[in-house]
């Protein structure tokens, strides 16, 4: 039984999460997501628009996880790991060659798979901005 272990917020869940979870749990049979809390991402400067319990929801009910943990801390890596029992540790491009992740090599395997083009959560919140607001959009001209 081959264990993957991937970090991440997973705000406004979108298709670029989707796939790399899909490409994650068909490297193995058990996939665990670390998911960043509203406090670490506080420590990270992010601010998302789930709170953590929503984002942990909304990753259960995808059928590639298997397992949802809090990643609470830039060091937590190491324990996880062997905690887990992790063969794989799989991140998006973004973070190839990262330290934070290179230095697991030792203890478990290390991809990098590429991001899917066009979509980030950082994207979708800019593009919301930009739109009309709603009601200004349906309002019924009155003369
Ligand atoms: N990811 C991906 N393709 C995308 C967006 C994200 O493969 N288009 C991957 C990231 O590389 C990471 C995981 O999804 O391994 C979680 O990324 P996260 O930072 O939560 O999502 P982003 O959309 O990149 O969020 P942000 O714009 O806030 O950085």
């Amino acid at each position: 039984m081959k264990r993957i272990l991937t970090y991440g917020t997973f705000d406004l869940l979108h298709f670029g999460h989707i796939e790399i979870l899909r490409r994650a749990k068909a490297l193995g049979d058990y996939l665990i997501v670390a998911l960043s809390t509203d406090e670490f991402n506080e420590i990270k400067n992010k601010k998302a628009y789930h709170n953590f319990e929503t984002r942990k929801k909304m990753l259960e009910a995808i059928r590639y996880v298997d397992l949802v943990i809090p990643e609470n801390s830039w060091d937590q890596k190491r324990n996880d790991v062997l905690e887990y029992k992790v063969d794989i540790v799989v991140m998006g491009s973004d973070w190839e060659k990262n330290e934070k992740f290179e230095c697991l090599k030792d203890i478990c395997e290390v991809k990098y798979l590429s991001r899917t083009e066009g979509i980030s959560t950082t994207k979708i919140k800019k593009d919301l901005k930009l739109q009309e607001p709603i009601n200004e959009i349906n309002q019924v001209p009155n003369n």
